[in-house]
């Protein structure tokens, strides 16, 4: 009666190439790209932050790309959308399939404190159409503007129920884009989306450009030099590597199980090596170029280089939602583009956030049979009741300890998992073979050299070096704040709150795993049986 032939059903697909590709692009092109992206340059030295960036590129991003489009492509062929049947495809051992309970823990967490970010872009767009936040000019009175948003009760510039009205709206938008499905749903919407964010972000970034010089005389030209001239003097500081090696990670969406669900409905026939770097591409023009061009640029205009700075440091979002909201105050038409900035930053992250459940959906689809719409609305009402926490205890630290634990942390265990999976247990041959399968060109060589030896050496180091400099003395409450402040006086119930949260989430799926192996009547030693054909035209290998 358990025979896996029976819940190993699934319709998806994608449906054009294009599709696919900008699907991908949409996943990984998000808040991370225009926010995030700004303010780490801004905060770790400019310059000296793009060398080790564009290091952990070449090194960590390029690899982990294909890695996960081989390991998600590979586990397509047993009509594995998840990843502890990606790992289990791989693996054969009994072990296997719990390692992959990061990649079911990891997306539900981000999921849920990513649709509160967006709709604090949602809620900026509205205030920027409204002219709401006209007349906070400087950064004291725009940062208490931000704060009386974020931090519910406050009460001075909004009611409590504002922010919960626009997290209502990014989660139902989400959830209902993900109840579609893949190609009615989520490449529908990258498919519109997608264009309209470059036309966005191409006008921004001319916008700015031209902005006249601010008060000190500052110009837009010294915030590129400020990014784009090498400057050396920081790399001796090992905070900057670990923050654009975290940035690299957070962009790209690795480490997380959505790229590999994604690339889990293509064929044997399809080039993976080309689309792995294309999506690769696609994501580091919109952050380096475009999310480079907006931002701080701007920033630097109005507050100067070493203005710019401070702001970056006193908050990871306060260049986006406080320095960018005072350069629209000062310039004609300021409403117009502030919604274009904020409208931009939604869109951005709605086609993120419609991917992060993807793997979860897969995985009670295809082992439990239940139907995608059922995983999805239920997924939202576990988002919805976190999501109201995470909202209401903001100013304890939540949302960043989970962001800490869960999307920064956790991107790299779960990337460590899979490089040792993929070249070693796999073997590089075989690696080399899978990602080659249909493909039009051939990675060089020297990556599979990488890919082996210097992408799990450099990503052991990372690891390492975050353990003992930042993750035990978090742990233990010593070193502050996830969040990289003190932690607040009353704060700690919460943090601790907050991770038995996920060591919750993590004990469940380890359940359900375990349930569905056995109600599959998995043999770990055997492995799955390959399917036979998908609407692609899947060929049996
Ligand atoms: N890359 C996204 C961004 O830049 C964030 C992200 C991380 C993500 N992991 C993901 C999005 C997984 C979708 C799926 O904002």
């Amino acid at each position: 009666m358990s025979s896996d032939a029976q819940v190993q059903q699934s319709n998806e697909a994608w449906g054009s190439r294009l599709g696919l590709i900008l699907a991908m692009a949409g996943n990984a092109v998000g808040l991370g790209n225009f926010l995030r992206f700004p303010g780490q340059a801004a905060a770790n030295g400019g310059g000296s932050f793009m060398i080790t960036y564009f290091i952990a590129f070449l090194l960590l991003g390029i690899p982990l790309m294909w890695i996960e489009w081989g390991i998600g492509r590979n586990g397509g062929r047993f009509r594995k959308g998840h990843i502890p049947g990606m790992f289990a495809a791989i693996w054969k051992h009994p072990a296997a399939k719990y390692f992959g309970v990061v990649g079911l823990v990891i997306p539900l967490v981000v999921l849920i404190y990513y649709v509160v970010l967006i709709s604090w872009t949602l809620a900026f767009t509205w205030f920027s159409i409204t002219g709401d936040y006209w007349g906070n000019t400087t950064q004291e009175t725009m940062s208490a503007y931000l704060t009386s948003f974020q931090v519910i009760g406050d009460g001075t510039a909004h009611d409590f129920w504002v922010p919960f009205v626009f997290f209502f709206i990014s989660l139902f938008l989400t959830i209902w884009i993900l109840s579609r499905g893949i190609s009615a749903g989520i490449e529908k919407l990258a498919i519109v989306g997608m264009p309209l964010l470059f036309v966005f972000a191409v006008v921004l970034a001319v916008r700015v450009f031209f902005l006249p010089a601010g008060p000190d005389g500052s110009t837009a030209l010294q915030g590129f030099e400020f990014i784009f001239k090498p400057d050396l003097s920081r790399l001796g500081d090992v905070n900057v590597w670990l923050a654009s090696a975290g940035q690299i990670f957070f962009t790209l969406s690795v480490g997380m199980g959505t790229l590999q669900c994604y690339a889990s409905y293509l064929s044997t026939r399809d080039d993976i090596a080309l689309s792995g770097v294309a999506t690769a591409a696609t994501n580091e023009t919109a952050e380096v170029v475009l999310g480079g061009s907006i931002a701080i640029p701007a920033a630097v205009t109005f507050f100067g280089v070493a203005g710019a700075m401070t702001v970056a440091q006193s908050g990871s979002f306060n260049l986006g939602f406080v320095a960018m909201p005072i350069v629209f105050q000062g310039m004609p038409f300021g409403q117009f583009f502030g919604a274009l900035w904020f409208g931009l930053l939604f869109i951005a992250g709605l086609t993120s956030s419609v991917a992060m459940a993807t793997p979860i959906v897969a995985f009670f689809r295809e082992e439990f049979g239940v139907r995608r719409e059922v995983v999805a609305w239920t997924v939202g009402a576990i988002a919805l009741a976190f999501g109201v926490l995470t909202i209401l205890w903001f100013e304890y630290g939540f949302l960043w300890e989970w962001d800490y634990w869960a999307g920064t942390f956790g991107l790299a265990v779960m990337a460590f998992f899979e490089v040792i999976l993929f070249m070693w247990i796999f073997k590089p041959e075989n690696a080399w073979r899978s990602l080659h399968l249909g493909a039009d060109i051939r990675i060089p060589a020297v990556f599979r050299f990488v890919m082996t030896f210097v992408t799990p050496l450099y990503l052991g180091i990372v690891l390492l070096w975050w353990l003992f400099t930042q993750a035990i003395p978090i742990l233990t409450l010593k070193g502050g704040a996830a969040a990289g402040g003190a932690i607040a006086p009353g704060a700690e119930m919460y943090v601790h709150l907050s991770r038995l949260l996920i060591v919750g989430f993590i004990v469940f799926f380890l359940v359900m795993i375990r349930m569905a192996w056995k109600r599959n009547g998995y043999d770990d030693r055997a492995g799955f049986r390959e399917i036979e054909d998908t609407p692609l035209g899947r060929t049996v290998a």
